[in-house]
């Protein structure tokens, strides 16, 4: 999704903009523009399409100024163009505007209010700044009471920024669904998607909730509901490190990431569990979970895939019965729940607008919320009842990697925990900690044999189109993962498949030479497996196995240490990461950003 920074009463305002911009590249977009002017009656509009250095390389030295707005653009509403980047601009180049989010009702808006207007953008954002304009200056209102009543008339979600030009002393915000902070500088203050934008410059932020506006002016920061009544807020602290949002001597954030992972399973170790070795969860969020009779997993993505996972923990270790939803499905197709449902969300951003919007409203019919999530400042973790954090450090490649097998460790050390209060004997046996520091070693060794993950990648998946991955049980749900993790980057048709389902129609599409990676790390399902690899194989497909130690067979390509079975994915996991990052290489592709993707989706 895109990035916003915005910035009041500093003389390096320009530096900021850009700086906050390149911050939230990781975040996915198509094309950037600031605005910024000086309040001395000069003021500067520059757009360009494409990657930020596009943005930076159209300045000169003159675009400086005290206040300003800047916006990368992920589009939904418009082609990327110069026209349709942000900031959008009235009629009367008055007001200048960028948005984040998505309207619902800009059509009858526009219809209602602006049929004589020109419209110089085909987006749902220039609705708002065109709004804004024609309250000021054909109802006559105040800047304003012209934004509050834009604001009232919006339907749907919304970060904006907006610049009067006669009174360039102040930023009007406005917050809906979308993340937004006003940071508390030295004599200036700074609006941003996120605190990485604006890290270095402060660590004080006021969090604007939903259905809110502020003004923000260089010394001060005052903060309404959109009835117009004053709001009181909390600083609140966020502290960033700085190595952990900078690639160090790494020539890509993924790679580094999945280096990483091997810490990560250990910082959980240490999180989660005391010197005894016994899992340490909020008492009130096990008092909580031991009442339900059926928890539902509720997320998007990767973390869709790791909730998967999930399920087999829980109803392995805790016993209760356990369903997972896709949020985009399950926001507009509600099952019919138990007696008794317990929430799980599982994001790696907290700002998912999928999950969030099937969270607000499991929040309004009152029942219990968890979410897991990298971000503790997140929209999600503030909304929810219950946060438990994955501890993994900020992911800035778009390709979820360490939050997937974090997210899948946190998961068993609540399920292990839950089922030990519930006196569940499996999980009284599950010794969680060993698992944790034998998947550290097994991906420290695979993330060490970086030439033979290349040479796969190379040997299976160099020059193709077409790709699939196979499993069966826990196989089956990191082949899900495997394949997303290999299409979004490498931009391979990719397909994960229940093993067994194959020959229910899929199996028409093997032809001779088409890679088929089989994990087989499952006793119980290993010689099924199996003779589905031999279909493949007997219709000519390429195919590679990737087993654990309990079901290795002497042709296996790979062999992983055996941990316990639901706990596998976080090693065949690390296996779908390292093909997919260098079949990528390979291509000549840009790993951390492809394509159309965003890292923090924060629209429906
Ligand atoms: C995964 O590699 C993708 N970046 C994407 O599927 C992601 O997992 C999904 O958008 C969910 O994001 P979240 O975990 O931040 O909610
Ligand atoms: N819906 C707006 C547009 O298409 C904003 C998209 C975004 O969040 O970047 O311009």
């Amino acid at each position: 999704m895109c990035g916003i920074v915005g910035v009041i009463g500093s003389t390096s305002t320009t530096d900021i903009l850009l700086t906050g911009l390149k911050r939230l590249e990781y975040r996915g977009y198509d094309s950037a523009g600031l605005y910024v002017n000086d309040q001395s009656g000069h003021d500067y509009l520059v757009k360009t399409v494409g990657k930020i250095s596009q943005l930076e390389a159209a300045l000169t030295s003159d675009v400086q100024g005290t206040v300003g707005i800047a916006h990368t653009r992920w589009a939904t509403h418009g082609q990327p163009s110069v026209a349709n980047a942000h900031p959008q601009f009235s009629d009367s180049k008055r007001f200048y505007l960028v948005h984040n989010g998505v309207l619902n009702n800009y059509h009858q808006l526009r219809s209602d209010y602006l049929s004589d207007v020109d419209f110089a953008s085909q987006t749902d954002t220039e609705v708002i700044v065109q709004l804004v304009a024609h309250f000021v200056e054909h109802d006559d209102m105040s800047t304003f009471a012209a934004f509050q009543k834009t604001l009232q008339l919006l339907d749907g979600s919304y970060a904006i920024l907006l610049v009067d030009q006669e009174q360039p002393d102040q930023i009007f915000v406005g917050k809906n669904k979308s993340p937004l902070l006003i940071g508390i500088g030295a004599n200036f203050n700074l609006v941003s998607s996120d605190a990485l934008a604006t890290y270095d410059q402060t660590e004080d932020y006021l969090e604007l909730h939903d259905q809110e506006m502020a003004v923000v002016r260089q010394d001060d920061v005052k903060i309404y509901n959109l009835d117009g009544q004053l709001q009181q807020r909390e600083m609140t602290q966020i502290t960033i490190d700085h190595s952990a949002v900078s690639k160090g001597s790494y020539p890509t954030f993924m790679l580094k990431e999945i280096d990483e992972q091997p810490v990560v399973m250990r910082r959980i170790g240490q999180e989660y569990f005391d010197d005894h070795r016994q899992a340490i969860i909020d008492p009130e969020l096990l008092n909580a979970l031991s009442h339900t009779d059926r928890v539902y997993f509720v997320a998007a993505g990767t973390s869709y895939h790791a909730s998967l996972v999930g399920k087999r923990l829980f109803e392995s270790y805790t016993k209760i019965p356990t369903e997972v939803g896709v949020a985009s499905e399950f926001g507009y197709h509600w099952p019919i729940l138990s007696e008794k449902p317990f929430f799980i969300f599982l994001s790696q951003s907290g700002e998912t607008a999928d999950s969030r919007q099937v969270l607000v409203e499991a929040k309004r019919r009152h029942l219990p919320v968890l979410v897991i999530t990298n971000s503790a400042n997140s929209t999600l973790a503030r909304e929810a009842n219950y946060t438990l954090l994955l501890h993994a450090g900020p992911e800035i490649a778009v390709a979820s990697t360490k939050a997937y097998t974090a997210q899948i460790a946190v998961e068993a050390t609540l399920a292990k925990a839950l089922g030990e209060k519930l006196g569940i004997k499996a999980a009284q046996n599950f010794d969680l900690l060993t698992q944790l520091g034998l998947a550290a070693n097994g991906m420290e060794t695979l993330v060490s044999e970086k030439e033979t993950w290349s040479q796969l990648a190379e040997n299976y998946l160099s020059g193709i189109n077409d790709a699939f991955y196979i499993g069966r049980g826990v196989d089956y749900d990191v082949s899900l993962e495997a394949a997303l993790k290999l299409k979004e980057i490498s931009y391979v048709h990719t397909e994960g498949f229940a093993a067994g389902e194959l020959k229910h129609g899929t199996i028409a599409l093997i032809e001779p030479g088409i890679p088929v990676i089989a994990f087989i790390t499952e006793k119980s399902t290993a010689a099924h497996t199996r003779g589905n690899v031999q279909e493949v194989v007997a219709r000519g497909a390429k195919v590679l196995v990737i087993a654990n130690q309990d079901c290795q067979e002497v042709q296996d390509q790979i062999i992983l240490p055996t941990l316990a079975t639901e706990l596998m994915p976080l090693l065949t996991g690390v296996c779908g990461q390292l093909l997919a990052y260098y079949a990528t290489l390979q291509r000549g592709l840009n790993v951390d950003q492809p394509r159309n993707l965003a890292k923090s989706v924060t629209v429906e």
